[in-house]
Order: structure tokens, then C-alpha cells, then sequence
């Protein structure tokens, strides 16, 4: 009822009369002007005036379900969303969520979490209001080795999203994370339920770093707030990333990883970079040169090795 409501409010730049609305939608006067207050209370400005009726002034940058969904169509991403005040972890929720048979699609989404994780075993700080916090679950009929393509895919909706959102240059340093300039705007954290041979689902974690204040920003982390100067809403910001990644989705099921790679290369600043890491109790560094089709890194070695990186994190060098 809220999203219909809303879609009535939206559609109007003046004012729009109640006795319309609830006509319209089967519902008394008094049950509209309910819901009208429960618009107030959560941030809507919404104008009331006798004999004219409500005027949708503003409405808040919050990751209501209603407005996460708004205009995305009738696609897989964002099918449900499940979305939360304040959180543990969206990982958390989502797996539990993924265990009792949720639709591929389902987002849950938080304004922040008290226990938010980042990949090997970090915390992800979560201050609430500022960021993007949402998990994602996918049920792809792809073999449990190929998931890191899902991390791949969802980087790249982010960067793509982030470009067309705000403007700003995003980047993809290998494997996931998203990079504005020297620091780290967003990560992807994918957690598994699956079998020997088979994917019962996937929760795709993602957390960027929207309107954060310096003072909010961990060490060599950016926002894009602070990179631009601007606040950017983050309803906005949400939806064009399930776009992206409806689309991206998509083309991986019709056509395989190969053009995922491949944009993933066109987004990376981790290619042709001389880049170190520690892997399997060995040091090695070298020039990057490419990715695979799963998204393992190729790495050159000054002794003219190529050797491949699937996990783990990178140093750029100089
Ligand atoms: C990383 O770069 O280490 C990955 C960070 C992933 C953070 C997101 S925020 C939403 C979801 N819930 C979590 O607890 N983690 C992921």
C-alpha cells in the first residue's frame, strides 16, 4: 500500500486530493491520512492542505524497501528487500534468509551495522546514514568454483554504477575492491552455501562509502561525498547498482564469464601495475598483466614466470 500511495504522490508536482487517493486505492480518508503521518514520521515532507489535498515536498535518503524499488521494473535484483534500522551484519540476515528459501534477488538492506565484516576476517565500519550496506542473494546454476565471477560481476556494477551516479572515476583494484583515486570508496564480501558440485545460494555483501565525513572515513578510505564535495543520494546510487547488476547478471547466464572479464579489465587499475603479494607462504611480485575468465590475477615475474593469484590481497607497488 505505502509504494502505491507513494507512486500517486510522485506522480504529481501540485497537490493531489486525498479523497482521489483513497478512492483510487479502496481505502478510507482517515487509513490515507494514517499512512501520510507514518510517511512523516520516516522523513517524507509531505504538504496537507484543506481542500486541496497532500503535496509530496521532499522525500528522505533512506533505503526504504519502496524506495530502493522504485522504477527498477519487474527483474531478478531487488525481487524483495528486506531492510533494517540498524543491523548485525546484512550478511548475516541474508544467509539466514538464503537457508529458508528466499528468491533469487532478494537485498537485504541497513542504514548500519554493529558487526559489519569486510573479507579476511576485517570489520566493515558501518556509520549509519552514510553508507551503502546490503546483501544480495543469487542462486546461479554455475559450479561452486566459478563464485569469484559473481565478486567480479558485482565490482563491476558497482564501478559502472558508481561512474553514472556521481560522475566520479571508479576503479577496480583486483579482485573487488572499489577505488576513488588513492582510497578504497567500497568492498565485496561473498559468502557460499553450496555442495560439492552445486550452489545452493550466494549472499554478495557490498559496502560503499557514499556521504562519510573525513572524520568518518577509516585510514586510506575515501567517500564519494569527500571526493566530490557533494552529497549523493544513496537511494539513487542503490538502484542504478541492481540495474547494472540485473544487466551483468544476465549477460554472465547467457554467455559466460568471458564478457565479465572483460569489462573487469576495461575497469581495472590493478592492470599493467607492478603489484606484490603473499600467497601460499611465498612472496611474489611482478607485473600485472591480465585476468582469466574466473577472475584469477596473471602475474609476470622479473624471471619471466606467469603465475596466477586467486586469493589474497595485492600491494601495488610505486
Ligand atoms: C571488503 O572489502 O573487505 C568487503 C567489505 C564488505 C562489506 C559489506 S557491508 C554489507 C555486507 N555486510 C557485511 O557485514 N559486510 C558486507
Amino acid at each position: 500500500m505505502q509504494d502505491k500511495i507513494l507512486d500517486f504522490l510522485r506522480k504529481k508536482t501540485d497537490y493531489i486530493s486525498g479523497d482521489y487517493i483513497s478512492q483510487r486505492l479502496g481505502i478510507t480518508r482517515q487509513a490515507l491520512w494514517k499512512h501520510i503521518q507514518d510517511f512523516k514520521e520516516a522523513g517524507y515532507d509531505i504538504e496537507a492542505v484543506p481542500h486541496l489535498g497532500y503535496r509530496l515536498v521532499s522525500v528522505p535518503d533512506r533505503l526504504y524497501p519502496f524506495e530502493v524499488a522504485h522504477g527498477l521494473g519487474a527483474g531478478i535484483m531487488g525481487s524483495r528487500v528486506y531492510y533494517f534500522d540498524a543491523v548485525s551484519s546484512t550478511m548475516d540476515i541474508a544467509m539466514r534468509l538464503g537457508l529458508e528459501g528466499t528468491p533469487e534477488g532478494t537485498l537485504v538492506v541497513a542504514e548500519t551495522q554493529t558487526k559489519g565484516r569486510g573479507r579476511l576476517g576485517r570489520d566493515w565500519s558501518s556509520p549509519k546514514y552514510k553508507g551503502i550496506y546490503a546483501s544480495l542473494i543469487l542462486r546461479p546454476r554455475i559450479l561452486p568454483a566459478k563464485v569469484p565471477v559473481l565478486t567480479l560481476l558485482t565490482a563491476v556494477s558497482i564501478c559502472r554504477a558508481v561512474r553514472d551516479a556521481s560522475g566520479a572515476d571508479a576503479q577496480i583494484k583486483w579482485p573487488n575492491d572499489i577505488y576513488l583515486g588513492a582510497g578504497k570508496l567500497g568492498g565485496i564480501l561473498t559468502e557460499l552455501n553450496a555442495e560439492a558440485d552445486t550452489i545452493n545460494f550466494a549472499a554478495i555483501g557490498f559496502g560503499i562509502n557514499v556521504n562519510n565525513d573525513k572524520a568518518s572515513l577509516i585510514s586510506g578510505a575515501s567517500s564519494l561525498k569527500e571526493y566530490g564535495g557533494e552529497k549523493v543520494s544513496r537511494v539513487a546510487l542503490l538502484r542504478e547498482i541492481l540495474r547494472r547488476q540485473e544487466e551483468n547478471y544476465r549477460l554472465l547466464l547467457k554467455e559466460g564469464s568471458a564478457p565479465i572479464a572483460e569489462k573487469w579489465r576495461y575497469m581495472s587499475m590493478t592492470l599493467g601495475r607492478r603489484v606484490k603479494v603473499y600467497c601460499q607462504k611465498e612472496h611474489i611480485e611482478g607485473e600485472a598483466f591480465d585476468i582469466d575468465d574466473d577472475g584469477g590475477l596473471l602475474i609476470r615475474t622479473d624471471a619471466g614466470l606467469t603465475r596466477k593469484i586467486t586469493s589474497g590481497d595485492i600491494v601495488h607497488c610505486r
